[in-house]
């Protein structure tokens, strides 16, 4: 521990402690090791109805997510799961309230600066994981690297993942080739690829039986071992028993 009050940087992983993030207002922020991933504040969601009144879906939601721990938006279809997802993902703005990660607000960042912080630092599996048809489990997982010309860096890596998630003598294999079960494992793997701390899941066992569902169950509680942050939505009983803190929207 580092007890100098001065220096707010102490351990933590090294990459964090070392990052240093310019914000619009100029101001240096340094994250601290008790910093949340994820934060929601006040976040309310509503949806022009198309000429009808605009439909409030979420009201005043508030979340405060600690590094390593799993959180399960419970609730039937249509109660706003993806919708409060895709805001802590920064991939919509909420109508009202802020979202922060690792301590920093959405609303002090522009565009590029979402896209970039969420590469860092969010993966995202949307529901069903789509993968693309024409490549192999591998080339799908190592998707997020080729922008940044990672693809070869992350190969091992990639490799490493698939074999965490069971797959490792799959890796060839294309989508078409592979179960409901094993394509969402492989979007998972993907969804890890760049170094994600915070696991961003909708419905992942949705269509699975419950084997299979079990296994993902089993595959994002280890990650959550790993220090690796779980959001996930879902209305599986048994993902939602074993996450860590849940919140049921009606
Ligand atoms: N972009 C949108 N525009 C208008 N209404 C939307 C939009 N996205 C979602 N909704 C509506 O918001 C409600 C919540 O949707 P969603 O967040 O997908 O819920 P869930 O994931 O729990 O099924 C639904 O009634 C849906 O039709
Ligand atoms: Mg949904």
């Amino acid at each position: 521990m580092n007890e100098d009050p001065t220096n707010n940087v102490t351990s933590g992983p090294a990459a964090t402690a070392e990052e240093e993030v310019q914000t619009r207002s100029n101001t240096i922020v340094r994250p601290t090791d008790h910093q949340m991933p994820l934060e929601l504040r006040g976040v309310t969601i509503r949806y022009e109805g198309g000429g009808a009144d605009p439909l409030t879906i979420v009201e005043d939601f508030n979340l405060g997510l600690e590094a390593g721990t799993m959180h399960c938006l419970a609730g039937r279809s249509g109660s706003g799961k993806t919708s409060i997802l895709t805001v802590a993902a920064g991939l919509t703005m909420p109508t009202a309230g802020e979202v922060l990660w690792e301590g920093q607000s959405l609303d002090a960042m522009d565009d590029d600066e979402i896209s970039d912080r969420r590469r860092a630092l969010i993966g995202y599996v949307d529901q069903g994981g789509a993968l693309i048809d024409g490549m192999s489990a591998l080339e799908n997982v190592l998707l997020p690297a080729v922008p940044d010309g990672q693809v070869a860096e992350r190969t091992e890596m990639a490799k490493n993942l698939l074999g965490l998630v069971g797959l490792g003598r799959r890796m060839h294999h294309r989508p078409a080739q592979l179960s409901g079960g094993e394509r969402q494992r492989v979007a998972i793997a993907r969804a890890l690829i760049l170094g994600t701390k915070v696991l961003v899941v909708d419905e992942p066992t949705a269509s699975l039986d419950r084997e299979h569902a079990n296994q993902i169950i089993g595959i994002l509680k280890d990650t959550t071992r790993d220090g690796i942050t779980v959001l996930v939505a879902t209305h599986d009983q048994e993902l939602i028993d074993v996450a860590d803190s849940r919140t049921y929207m009606n």
